[in-house]
């Protein structure tokens, strides 16, 4: 079919084929061919459907059944010839369906329309992108959860606004990408229950008059039910907005990680050393251990973000039901897909192969009078002092270590005793950093027992989920 006669799928009503960027700014099948499988499957259980509901022959069914299994074989093995002409992914699957099997082909696509095609081919694909990154953050937190027991007693600075604020250990904090990365999981499978009905059915907009049975195609596909409202069926892209809502939320936890990563690689913090396999040299500067992964994936949330305001703003303001408008749902969503699941990776493989250097963090950990709560703590615990009044008498402790250039623990006795006399040997004890985040046992506290039930806690729930 040469580009000016027109097109076969709707040709009746026009004389000639579309202009050059029409097609250009139409089709979709340079992106929407991601979705054969999805594609092929809604199709092959429409046409089960239509057979079992007496709307095709049986015989017909099964040519169309093994026609589309030879296509997706063709597909897969790269000998499949994609046309822009054919627009999108359902006309190519489709036109291909008539190569191989003549007219019965043209029965598929009674009562359904691409509407509702392009909808659940959609959604599927969707709904695997949930359950791909579920287990891909199963991986992260696994991670994590191995440097966390390793290092359950390794103390670090604990900071707030990047200044050293009080001990804590590197399990603890490793932790606290557990929960980021476990809440990311818990919202994929928040959306994937939400997601799990069939728009397979509702064909254009208003359903049809066909006798079809959606809870069939809804059971082939692997839905709990078919959607409810044909309107919405067709309309509804709410599925991929939740996708991506999860998606930059969980690449702006990674990116977090990524930055402490970046920042304690530096040889200033020299906190960690990421691997030879996740780090880069420098052309030019020999001495250089570049974090690029960490970098690219801090970087990850610009594309990601971009992808659900992008798709935010497409589907603001659509009137119902479908508009190609909708088309554009798809390239930035695979592209957020892609990207944080690379982001995810690298993520795990920084993590899996990251070295600690525990002595620059216990080192750093006792610099910039971490442990001054611990100090006023004891004033309120042994000497009963208010809080307010021993968070006084530690600032004048931190000034006069300050002025002396000491670390709290140098203080001599006599000088904290200047401070109140009744300060005795003991306090040492709780200047120490070890003292210090072991005495947090507090719930959900930095303590390493507590940073070990925590990491059994972990195991033992995701081993049951
Ligand atoms: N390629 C289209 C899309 O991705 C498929 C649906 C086309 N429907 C239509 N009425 N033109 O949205």
């Amino acid at each position: 079919m040469s580009q000016k006669t027109s097109n076969e799928m709707w040709g009746g009503r026009f004389a000639s084929g579309p202009d050059a960027i029409m097609e250009e700014i139409n089709a979709s099948i340079d992106f929407d061919k991601r979705l054969y499988r999805e594609d092929i499957a809604g199709s092959k259980a429409h046409a089960e459907m239509l057979a079992h509901r007496g709307i095709v022959t049986a015989e017909d069914a099964e040519r169309i059944v093994a026609g589309l299994t030879e296509i997706e074989a063709e597909i897969e093995a790269g000998t499949f010839t994609f046309s822009r002409r054919l627009e999108d992914i359902h006309m190519n699957v489709e036109q291909r369906l008539a190569e191989l099997i003549g007219p019965a082909a043209g029965r598929l696509h009674t009562a359904r329309s691409r509407n509702d095609q392009v909808a659940v081919d959609f959604r599927m694909h969707v709904r695997g992108a949930f359950t791909a990154l579920e287990a891909k953050l199963g991986d992260f937190i696994a991670a994590l959860l191995d440097k966390a027991e390793a290092h359950a007693e390794t103390v670090m600075p604990g900071f707030t606004h990047l200044q050293v604020a009080q001990p804590v250990t590197f399990g603890h904090h490793c932790l606290a990408y557990v929960e980021m990365a476990a809440r990311d999981r818990s919202r994929c499978r928040d959306a994937l229950a939400r997601l799990d009905e069939c728009p397979l059915g509702a064909a254009a907009l208003a359903g049809t008059g066909f006798p079809i049975d959606r809870h069939m195609t809804a059971a082939a596909l692997g839905f709990s039910t078919p959607t409810r409202n044909s309107l919405d069926s067709v309309s509804d892209r709410d599925f991929a907005l939740e996708f991506l809502s999860v998606a930059a939320i969980c690449a702006t936890h990674l990116s977090r990680l990524a930055e402490e990563i970046v920042i304690w690689s530096t040889p200033q913090f020299g906190f960690v050393r990421l691997s030879d396999a996740f780090s880069t040299g420098s052309s030019i500067m020999p001495q250089k251990r570049n974090p690029d992964a960490a970098e690219l994936v801090r970087a990850k949330p610009g594309r990601i973000n971009g992808a659900l305001i992008s798709l935010l703003t497409v589907m603001k303001g659509l009137p119902l039901t479908y508009s190609k408008d909708m088309q554009e749902d798809k390239e930035q969503l695979f592209d957020a897909v892609d990207s944080l699941a690379l982001a995810l990776a690298a993520a795990t493989g920084m993590v899996r192969d990251l070295t600690v250097n525990e002595t620059a963090m216990r080192k750093a950990a006792g610099h910039g009078y971490a442990t001054a709560t611990d100090l006023a703590d004891y004033l309120v615990r042994e000497l009963g002092l208010p809080f307010r009044e021993a968070h006084h008498v530690t600032g004048r402790a931190v000034s006069l270590a300050e002025k002396s250039g000491l670390g709290l623990e140098d203080l001599p006795l006599d000088v904290l005793k200047s401070l109140d006399a009744r300060i005795g040997e003991g306090v040492y004890a709780v200047l120490g950093v070890d003292a210090s985040v072991a005495s947090r046992t507090s719930f959900g506290g930095t303590a390493p027992e507590n940073v070990r039930r925590q990491v059994a806690y972990w195991r033992q729930r995701l081993a049951a989920e």
